[in-house]
């Protein structure tokens, strides 16, 4: 275990994507993809975590909420000491002076600890209108959010699991720096095509040899027709040295 070993939550992606590996349309104003059996997955997914991450286009396109809506998995965590829901975090290069438009959900829907991660390009104003609005601003990196630092900073709060919601940039970029322990990918019965439309990994993308290789751990069909298809990342013996470098 070298120096450089950071700590970090255990990080959990899920996303759902059309047959033809799209995430959302073309329009980029987050389509639902998802069922709603697939929606209940998700609740129960989101109830284990300590936290839920998306990307700044993510939480600008949709607003999401990340929340828990079962009563009874609210309950559950209520009772095992837990906060009633998990923590919502973003990843925002530069959070607007102009403050947090139409963030209504993600800042002040059902109470919960809000996290934005943002960089030095963010100016004070820009913090504070965000810090108005209910969130904690951290400052990690210098042009985008540096994740590793994100990250450690989460586990320092106490969060042991992570769940990460996309989109594709924010999951390309994870994976890049090795931060990413699990896939839930749900692939629904549909194909909306568009060269523009985005998928589960966006960014520069990798090599053949350096491709995520995964482990699948489950594939379960959906009534609807949908496939939930479950991965573990294999790291292998080289990868895992190259981690703890
Ligand atoms: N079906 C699904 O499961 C699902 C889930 C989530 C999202 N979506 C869809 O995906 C689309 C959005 O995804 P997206 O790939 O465009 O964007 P994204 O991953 O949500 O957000 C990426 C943005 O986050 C900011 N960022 C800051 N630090 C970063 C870092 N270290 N690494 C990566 N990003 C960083 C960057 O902003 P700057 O460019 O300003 O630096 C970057 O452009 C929407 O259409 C949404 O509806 C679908």
């Amino acid at each position: 275990m070298g120096m450089s070993e950071r700590q970090r939550p255990h990080v959990v992606v899920n996303m759902a994507m059309t047959a033809d590996g799209k995430v959302d349309t073309m329009a980029r104003r987050g389509a639902r993809i998802s069922s709603e059996a697939d929606g209940r997955r998700v609740d129960r997914l989101r109830a284990q975590m300590d936290a839920v991450m998306v990307g700044a286009r993510t939480l600008l396109a949709e607003d999401p909420r990340l929340t828990v809506r079962s009563a009874e998995l609210v309950a559950e965590r209520q009772r095992l000491g837990r906060p009633a829901q998990p923590t919502r975090v973003a990843v925002v290069s530069v959070l607007p002076n102009s403050g947090p438009a139409s963030l209504g959900r993600f800042l002040r829907g059902t109470p919960a600890r809000v996290i934005v991660f943002t960089t030095e390009r963010t100016t004070p104003e820009g913090r504070r209108r965000f810090v108005e609005g209910g969130a904690d601003v951290v400052v990690a990196g210098s042009e985008r959010v540096d994740l590793a630092v994100a990250l450690e900073h989460l586990a320092g709060l106490g969060v042991d699991r992570l769940l990460v919601e996309g989109g594709g940039t924010l999951v390309e970029a994870l994976l890049r720096g090795r931060l990413v322990d699990e896939v839930q990918l749900y692939v629904a019965p549909m194909i909306v095509g568009g060269i523009d439309a985005p998928t589960p990994a966006e960014g520069d993308g990798f090599t053949i040899e350096a491709a995520t290789r995964l482990a699948l751990v489950d594939v379960t069909r959906g009534d609807e027709g949908g496939v939930l298809l479950r991965y573990v990342v294999d790291r292998g013996p080289h990868a895992r040295e190259e981690q703890t470098r």
